[in-house]
């Protein structure tokens, strides 16, 4: 049973406008602590520290996605489409709006120094003794389990998966414009009413209308300059890699029984490996950030350096690489410890095709791993993969091209850079 709210709520929101909410367990899961403290969470890590603007929340994110997946569910209610189960409409707009509650503070980076994952914590949150579980429970005390199989994309009934994770779904639709909005960047825009209007409902799957094709084509290439422009732009990497570089110093420290001038438990806890739930909801950015500020007077020259680095946006510099001719790589290593560096810190070699982000690339990926691709719907009530029917995509559909670049803190090299070989200089271009 759907409890309405007596009088619908609404957010204002600079990507929709207006947010509504008219569901009183959607209103209950925004009210609870696990979900608030997304405010406390920047949607895109690091990257503030390129472009200022970005320091928008994954708790905007997160009811942006709720508010699109509620568009496209009322627009198949209003259309009366028969392929749609109505009756999963509340699961959907709870997976919708809970798919990114498990994620952590600079949580991209983290999970690659801790090897965490925040869809299991997502489902931790959504299954375990949090507020967010009890206002599930109120609904049926299945209703935690249903929601967490559609974030694990192992629901029952694969269209509500494909509404909330697919290669065109409600989570991408908004963070592409609401990332573009506030980077300030002008590609990354495409109209997202008209895709709207196109998506069918058909066999158990989100199908295109053939006519929406040109409105997805500007989705995808939006997707496309996003990735180049904002998620891999290098400076960011180089604020991921010092981000990285500190928790890993940090746990190297930990593990050898230093004894930190400043801890606090669920910093020790992620440190330790054996972080529990209670305390992974307590990690925020403002506590990462509170944590490196006093870190950056530790007595351990490597952490202090790099959090007043990291704080102070005294980043590491960056310059290709050509990927077939790195054998200098190793003379250069040589040459850092005979300057005093540490090369396990100070010379980093970044490729953004490793990054966490997937770019839409049918065929390349192992089949458990490949997301269903977009379809197109014909009068005649063909399918087509978008691709073979739209050239922009079919150029775009499957690349797979990487760039290589070694980032470096050029300040401490300078001052020892007449040691180096001529060579090296010139590859460095210092
Ligand atoms: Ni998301």
């Amino acid at each position: 049973m759907l409890k309405k709210l007596l009088e619908e709520k609404v957010f204002k929101d600079p990507v929709h406008h207006s947010i509504y909410v008219q569901d009183l367990t959607i209103w209950k899961l925004i009210n609870t602590p696990e979900f608030q403290r997304l405010r406390r969470i920047r949607q895109l890590g690091t990257s503030y520290l390129t472009f200022h603007g970005a320091e928008h929340s994954r708790f905007s994110h997160s009811l942006g996605v709720y508010e699109i997946t509620r568009k496209i569910i009322s627009q198949f209610e209003r259309n009366g489409y028969s392929d749609w189960p109505q009756e999963e409409k509340l699961v959907s707009l709870c997976a919708s709006l809970l798919h990114d509650v498990g994620h952590g503070p600079f949580s991209h980076s983290l999970e690659q120094i801790f090897d965490t994952d925040h869809e299991q914590w997502t489902c931790e949150i959504i299954l375990g003794d949090t507020g967010v579980n009890r206002v599930l429970r109120e609904v049926d005390p299945q209703f935690p389990a249903r929601v967490a199989a559609v974030i694990r994309k192992k629901y029952e009934k694969p269209i509500v998966v494909s509404l909330v994770s697919s290669q065109l779904d409600a989570d991408r639709m908004d963070y592409l414009l609401r990332d573009a909005y506030f980077t300030g960047v002008n590609y990354g825009t495409f109209d997202l009413d008209r895709i709207l209007r196109v998506l069918r409902p058909y066999q158990g799957k989100i199908v295109v209308k053939d006519s929406g094709m040109h409105a997805v084509e500007d989705y995808l290439m939006s997707r496309y300059q996003m990735y180049w422009q904002i998620y891999f732009h290098p400076v960011t990497r180089s604020s991921e890699i010092i981000l990285r570089q500190i928790f890993r110093r940090a746990s190297e420290l930990y593990r050898t029984g230093y004894e930190f001038a400043f801890m606090l438990p669920p910093i020790r806890a992620l440190l330790a490996g054996n972080i529990a739930l209670e305390q992974y909801i307590k990690l925020d950015e403002a506590m990462v950030q509170t944590t490196f500020g006093q870190w950056s007077e530790e007595r351990d020259e490597l952490l202090s350096d790099l959090c007043r680095r990291f704080l102070n946006r005294q980043l590491y510099k960056y310059v290709p690489l050509n990927p077939e001719d790195q054998s200098w790589l190793e003379e250069v290593r040589q040459e850092w410890q005979q300057i005093g560096l540490n090369p396990e810190y100070h010379l980093e070699v970044d490729t953004p095709m490793d990054s966490p982000y997937d770019v839409y690339k049918p065929g390349t990926l192992p089949d458990a791993k490949e997301k269903p691709p977009i379809l197109l719907l014909d009068e005649q009530e063909q399918l087509t993969e978008i691709s073979v029917k739209s050239d922009i995509i079919q150029s775009i559909a499957g690349l797979h091209r990487g760039k290589y670049y070694i980032y470096y803190p050029e300040d401490k090299v300078l001052p020892h850079v007449h040691k180096l070989r001529s060579e090296t200089r010139k590859k460095l271009s210092i």
